[in-house]
């Protein structure tokens, strides 16, 4: 089997952990029986420095003619964020009507984290990705007046929440059938009820799922108590966010974190992402860690239907996660290039 890949590796770090997962994917592939025909796109902010823009005006019909696109990051110290992110990244998750951001939260033994227990989380966050809370309706009004105001309209669709209560309900099933939803309907009191009824009618249409809705504030207090109870969690777009980025400091470094932006009627391609940024910090020191683009590249191979490569490599990272050799972030000394090469040989010796 072929599958035909877009790969962007965007700015700082992402032109380090890109190649090193690349080539792990490669090394699946020829023990799985497929191969990757990776077709790179030199978009980001050298793109925008010279053009004035993040891609070419035909970007999305480019990425359209592959089954995926593989992310590094975006983002450098001497561009707005908004141009960045708006420029490229969201164009395409709406574009590609990529309304499911999943993102697992694993704790591995060999991995700090802040939790006293952390032992046995295992989460995965289905974030709404494309309406709710980050709309452009509304706006500021009397600028500089003492009467100013700003309004952010939330904008939540039935068919919107509907499908992407049935992606996490799916997922559910095939776990453990236990799904918590994210909800704010005591305090939001029109898009919350609609959110908690429609995620209850589609959680209905599969079976064996329990559904127990809790109050965003409560979640986010038993998340850094007991992230046990959970497993699958759906939340709208705003609260989706704030609730993984909690979940991934939860189990550790953001280096080693993973996500998936989902098209799941496969209408258009989906993009394979870690959640980490282009970290101008650490970037072209060889000290990235490669882990959360490595799992990136699983989440896209079991997308793909490559389930076997995909739990191969999980299985790979999480040797090398609890044994060594480690990258900075995760207390070691090793550079990205030893800590993907480890996970290699792990690979196809297992
Ligand atoms: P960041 O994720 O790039 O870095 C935050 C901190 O984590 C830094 O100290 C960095 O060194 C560290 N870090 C991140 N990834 C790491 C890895 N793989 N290994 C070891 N350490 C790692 O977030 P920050 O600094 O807020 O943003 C930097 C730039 O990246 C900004 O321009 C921002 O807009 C962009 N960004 C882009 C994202 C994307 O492309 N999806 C997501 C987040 C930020
Ligand atoms: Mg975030």
């Amino acid at each position: 089997t072929h599958y035909s890949v877009a790969v962007i590796a965007g700015d700082g770090i992402g032109h380090e952990v890109v190649p090193a997962a690349m080539d792990i994917v490669d090394a699946a592939g020829s023990r799985h029986g497929f191969s990757i025909d990776w077709t790179p796109y030199p978009w980001g902010s050298e793109h925008y420095r010279t053009h004035g823009t993040m891609m070419p005006t035909d970007g999305l019909d480019r990425l359209a003619q592959h089954e995926a696109v593989f992310f590094g990051a975006v983002g450098a110290p001497d561009i707005p964020d908004h141009i960045t992110l708006w420029g490229l990244l969201i164009p395409i998750r709406r574009g590609f009507q990529q309304y499911v951001n999943l993102r697992p939260a694993r704790h591995v033994k060999g991995v700090r984290s802040p939790l006293a227990e952390p032992d046995g989380t295992d989460l995965m966050i289905v974030r709404e990705n494309v309406e709710g809370e980050y709309s452009e309706v509304g706006g500021r009004f009397g600028r500089g007046t003492d009467a100013e105001l700003a309004v952010q309209e939330a904008v939540f669709t039935r068919k919107g929440t509907a499908r992407v209560a049935a992606y996490a309900a799916e997922l559910a099933a095939r776990r453990s059938g236990k799904l918590t939803s994210a909800t704010k309907s005591n305090g939001i009191i029109h898009s919350m009820p609609f959110w908690d009824e429609v995620v209850a009618e589609a959680v209905a249409q599969q079976p064996g799922v329990e559904l127990r809705s809790v109050l965003i504030d409560a979640l986010a207090a038993a998340m850094v108590s007991r992230p046990q109870q959970f497993d699958v969690i759906v939340a709208s777009n705003l609260f989706g966010d704030i609730l993984s980025d909690l979940a991934a400091a939860c189990v550790g470094s953001i280096g080693v974190a993973a996500s998936a932006n989902l098209n799941p009627e496969r209408t258009y391609p989906s993009m394979f992402e870690p959640v980490h940024g282009s970290a101008p910090d650490i970037a072209g020191r060889g000290i990235a860690n490669p882990v959360g683009q490595i799992s990136t590249a699983a989440l896209m191979l079991d997308f793909l239907g490559e389930t076997k490569a995909a739990a191969d490599i999980n299985q790979a990272v999480d040797d090398v996660l609890r044994d060594g050799p480690r990258t900075p972030d995760l207390g070691g000394q090793d550079g990205t290039r030893e800590v993907a090469e480890a996970i290699r040989k792990q690979l196809v010796c297992s």
